[in-house]
């Protein structure tokens, strides 16, 4: 079956991950020869055209297209980092070239922006900026490789929505690919890879030697318009793609990768007070939750108040042995609303899809849809946490209580879960109008008692497997109300199983 598929979608990443090194290498030789056939043919055409149509403007950006070989050209003006005195050794720092390529681009927003060509090579940096209307390419074989000592990654303030570095107070480290306030931003490649190294910050992180809260390794922050797609992002030292208060964000056809332990923090995408956001088609197998929507910690979230919302995460395998699938959480305080996860095939994992907070957080999580999500070998399927415990510091206010409603699960498959559902609501925080429908979920042992609830307001429609607990109220297939819940508030979970 690995063999034989020929589509270049994600799902079968799992399947074919010991297949790709065998088929690829021929694949790809006889592409190669064809596609370049196909260059040279192209570029001849255009060469005649442009020197029939004179001008010698069209000669010079016909050039640079040449130039950047197999870069395909996606703004009007396009650079190889290389003009910039680049070096790919993996050894040279291109910290200047990085900040040279990108101010040229800044001056470029008028003419539709500039596109920046990284070429095969290894491409040591230190942290740096982009700009508007810039379009970040990397060639296959490229890999841009954040250096790894934390004297060259500048300190930035607080997010104001976490009013404290995370894992410290005070300043935290920048990502090392950063923005503010950008428009219409592009990251994209034939499979380049940005690679944090975040070996080296990981040990540091647990011989407890930083003073300061680890930097992501993409972070972009109160922006419109970023599309980031065809590439891989690995071993951040910290959360990888961080969106921070951004509208209109797409991620596409990445692979985010880091070792499934020890790489602590390194969540796959954190959607942070985002609104408008597209995940579709990405391969994440990282330290900690593949995905992680969030807006704001306690009283820093409540005060800033923008909610992360209509956002739509589709056609994903992920992998999480730390933490979980998708998270919503557990920094919610500006509000989680309208997402919708579909087409999720979580394998070999911790968890699959959780929602985390706690007294304090404020905030709400609600109109939440799963569908068509499969389970593969993950010890508890569906989770939510209401006493996920972690403060900023002792100024938030345990009267704050988030608000959890309208939270559905439909089409819900797969095999070797061992809790399929533990939803564990309290008394402050109770869960309501939760929806099953359509759930068939395979469970390792016999146990009794694997749906687990407690404090839960809602209804099973049709059916579900295995038995769903006795909270819920059973509707039929038609809608029917068969059986009303008397027992909404008694708890039945026990994380010993
Ligand atoms: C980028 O520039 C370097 C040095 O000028 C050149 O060797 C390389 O071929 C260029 N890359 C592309 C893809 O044009
Ligand atoms: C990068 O952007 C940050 C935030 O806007 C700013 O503080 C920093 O000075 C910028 N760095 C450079 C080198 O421009
Ligand atoms: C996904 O990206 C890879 C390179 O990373 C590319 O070869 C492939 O064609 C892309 N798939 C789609 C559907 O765009
Ligand atoms: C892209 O590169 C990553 C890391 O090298 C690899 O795991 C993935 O399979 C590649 N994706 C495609 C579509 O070739
Ligand atoms: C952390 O702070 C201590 C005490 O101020 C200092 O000795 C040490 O060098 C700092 N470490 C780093 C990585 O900045
Ligand atoms: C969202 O961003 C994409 C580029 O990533 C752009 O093409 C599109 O027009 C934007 N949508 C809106 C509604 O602004
Ligand atoms: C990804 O790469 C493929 C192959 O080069 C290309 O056809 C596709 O348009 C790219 N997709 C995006 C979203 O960049
Ligand atoms: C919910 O989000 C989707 C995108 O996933 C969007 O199309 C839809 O309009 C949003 N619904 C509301 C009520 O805002
Ligand atoms: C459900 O998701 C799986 C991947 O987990 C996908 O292969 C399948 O096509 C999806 N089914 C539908 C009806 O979209
Ligand atoms: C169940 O708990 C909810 C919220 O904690 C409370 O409002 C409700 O009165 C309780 N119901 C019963 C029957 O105790």
């Amino acid at each position: 079956m690995a063999e034989t598929a020929t589509t270049s979608s994600c799902w079968r990443a799992p399947l074919n991950l010991h297949h790709h090194g065998r088929w690829i290498p021929t694949f790809i030789t006889t592409h190669k020869t064809l596609l370049a056939a196909l260059w040279i043919a192209f570029f001849f055409t255009v060469f005649l055209w442009q020197q029939r149509s004179d001008a010698a403007a069209g000669f010079l950006v016909f050039r640079r297209a040449f130039s950047s070989g197999a870069f395909p050209k996606l703004r009007p003006v396009a650079f190889n980092l290389t003009d910039f005195g680049g070096v790919g050794d993996g050894i040279t720092m291109n910290t200047a070239a990085f900040e040279r390529a990108v101010m040229a681009i800044s001056k470029l927003r008028k003419k539709g922006g500039g596109q920046l060509n990284v070429p095969p090579g290894y491409w040591l940096t230190a942290p740096f900026n982009l700009t508007s209307h810039m379009t970040l390419f990397l060639a296959e074989g490229a890999e841009i490789l954040g250096i790894n000592d934390e004297k060259y990654w500048p300190l930035l303030p607080p997010l104001p929505s976490y009013g404290y570095g995370r894992e410290h107070p005070g300043p935290r480290y920048g990502s090392l690919i950063h923005g503010q306030n950008l428009k219409d931003v592009v990251i994209t490649g034939h499979n380049g890879t940005i690679n944090g190294q975040g070996q080296t910050w990981w040990k540091k992180y647990r011989q407890k030697l930083l003073n300061h809260t680890r930097g992501p390794l993409v972070q972009i922050m109160y922006s419109s318009d970023i599309f980031v797609s065809n590439i891989t992002l690995r071993d951040s030292p910290f959360w990888t793609f961080h969106p921070y208060d951004c509208k209109n964000v797409t991620v596409k056809n990445v692979t985010i990768l880091a070792p499934i332990f020890e790489a602590p923090n390194t969540d796959g995408i954190d959607p942070d007070s985002c609104v408008d956001m597209v995940i579709e088609d990405c391969y994440i197998s990282v330290g900690d939750d593949a995905i992680a929507i969030k807006s704001g910690w306690d009283q820093y979230g409540i005060a800033y108040g923008r909610p992360s919302k209509n956002i739509l995460i589709r056609n994903l395998v992920v992998r999480s042995m730390v933490s979980a699938g998708i998270s919503i959480g557990s920094e919610m305080s500006g509000g989680v609303s309208n997402v919708t996860v579909e087409n999720l095939f979580v394998w070999n994992s911790r968890r699959a899809v959780r929602i985390k907070t706690a007294p304090g957080r404020g905030g709400y999580v609600r109109h939440i849809t799963y569908q068509n999500v499969t389970f593969e070998n993950v010890r508890v399927g569906i989770v939510i946490k209401t006493d996920y415990n972690e403060h900023p510091d002792g100024g938030f206010d345990p009267k704050a209580v988030p608000s959890l409603h309208d939270i559905n699960y439909i089409s819900i498959h797969g095999e070797g879960v061992r809790v399929p559902v533990r939803i564990h609501g309290s008394e402050e925080i109770p869960v309501r109008e939760v929806t099953f429908r359509d759930m068939s979920v395979g469970i390792v042992n016999k146990k009794k008692h694997v749906f687990q609830c407690a404090f839960v307001e809602g209804r099973v429609i049709g059916t579900v497997f295995p038995a769903p607990c006795e909270n819920l109220d059973l509707y039929d297939e038609q809608g029917h109300l068969i059986r009303r819940s008397t027992s909404q508030n008694v708890s039945d979970i026990d994380y010993d199983i």
